[in-house]
């Protein structure tokens, strides 16, 4: 990708001080590039059905690694204002370094981060606005103060947050880890404002799986009908569309993606399952969905 302002000559200055810092952090969960898949599908989802333009905008789930990435990117992309909310607290000094990272690839390829159809100049005339020295040296408060963004750690299943204040939100990874999903879904239902769009990317996966070769994505099916990790509540997809619906929301798209279970496995998979669902629906690994609070 070619830079549009800059000569490479230029990015050492931009580049020199974040990437050595973050990249040997591990933590730091591939920076710019996971922000951009991130942020990109829900925006790319979200703009079928509704504009960026002026909503107030919620990253659900935003994670403890770089909680304002994905807010920033959509802030700069015609959101009026940003709430990045999770479970967890994060750290600020490397919150804001994550940011500065991000903005300074911002600077360096527009074409990349700028969605909206607005210019060039307006689009780094946004980044701008950020206190790019204060986030450089790890100052959160100072770098986004003056911006419309805000960090809410609460649990989802009794937000501290104002029914009815959210046009857009999106989230990643978030969904399977509500292990009351049915009143989780109630609660996002209330935090939407009437007409409000939602994109959920959810894992359906055995996320044991992610960390041992033990288990694989489908392993936990096996496990019995009381069964709990306190990570994933392992509910599958036809079970998850019709909660989604109970709670009042419009379903605008809803998308499957699935994957071969490893052979013979249907056999250890628990009755509780095989009596509601086929094989097949139990394959589904991924639901994208789009959803809608009525006007
Ligand atoms: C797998 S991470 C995904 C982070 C980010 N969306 C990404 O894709 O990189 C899931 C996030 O959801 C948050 N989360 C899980 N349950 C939650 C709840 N009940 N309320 C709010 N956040 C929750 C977790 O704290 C965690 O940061």
């Amino acid at each position: 990708m070619q830079a549009s302002q800059f000569h490479w000559s230029e990015l050492d200055k931009y580049y020199t001080y974040s990437r050595r810092t973050l990249s040997a952090d591990s933590a730091w969960r591939y920076g710019p590039e996971r922000v951009f898949v991130v942020a990109k599908e829900g925006y790319d989802a979200i703009s079928k059905h509704a504009s960026m333009y002026n909503k107030r905008y919620c990253d659900l789930g935003c994670g403890t690694f770089h909680p304002f990435g994905v807010s920033a990117v959509m802030l700069l992309n015609g959101a009026q204002s940003t709430i990045s909310l999770d479970l967890e607290h994060s750290d600020h000094t490397r919150a804001a370094e994550a940011l500065y990272d991000l903005l300074s690839e911002c600077i360096v390829f527009p074409e990349k981060w700028n969605w909206s159809g607005k210019s060039v100049d307006e689009f780094i005339e946004g980044v701008r606005q950020f206190n790019l020295e204060a986030l450089k040296q790890g100052k959160l408060v100072e770098g986004i103060s003056h911006l419309p963004m805000g960090y809410i750690v609460t649990d989802i299943h009794s937000p501290q947050i104002q029914p009815e204040s959210v046009d857009i939100m999106t989230s990643r990874a978030v969904l399977e880890h509500f292990l009351n999903f049915e009143l989780a879904v109630k609660r996002l239902y209330s935090i939407m404002a009437p007409g409000g769009i939602s994109f959920h990317s959810i894992d359906l996966v055995d996320h044991r799986a992610y960390e041992s070769k033990d288990f694989h994505y489908w392993s936990f099916l096996s496990e019995d009908e009381g069964w709990s990790d306190g990570v994933c509540n392992r509910l599958r997809s036809k079970e998850i569309r019709p909660l989604l619906e109970q709670a009042g929301f419009e379903i605008l798209s809803y998308v499957e993606k699935s994957s071969d279970m490893p052979e013979g496995f249907i056999n250890q998979v628990s009755p509780h399952f095989l009596k509601e669902m086929t094989p097949q629906e139990l394959c589904v690994i991924v639901v994208e969905c789009v959803l809608k609070k009525a006007e």
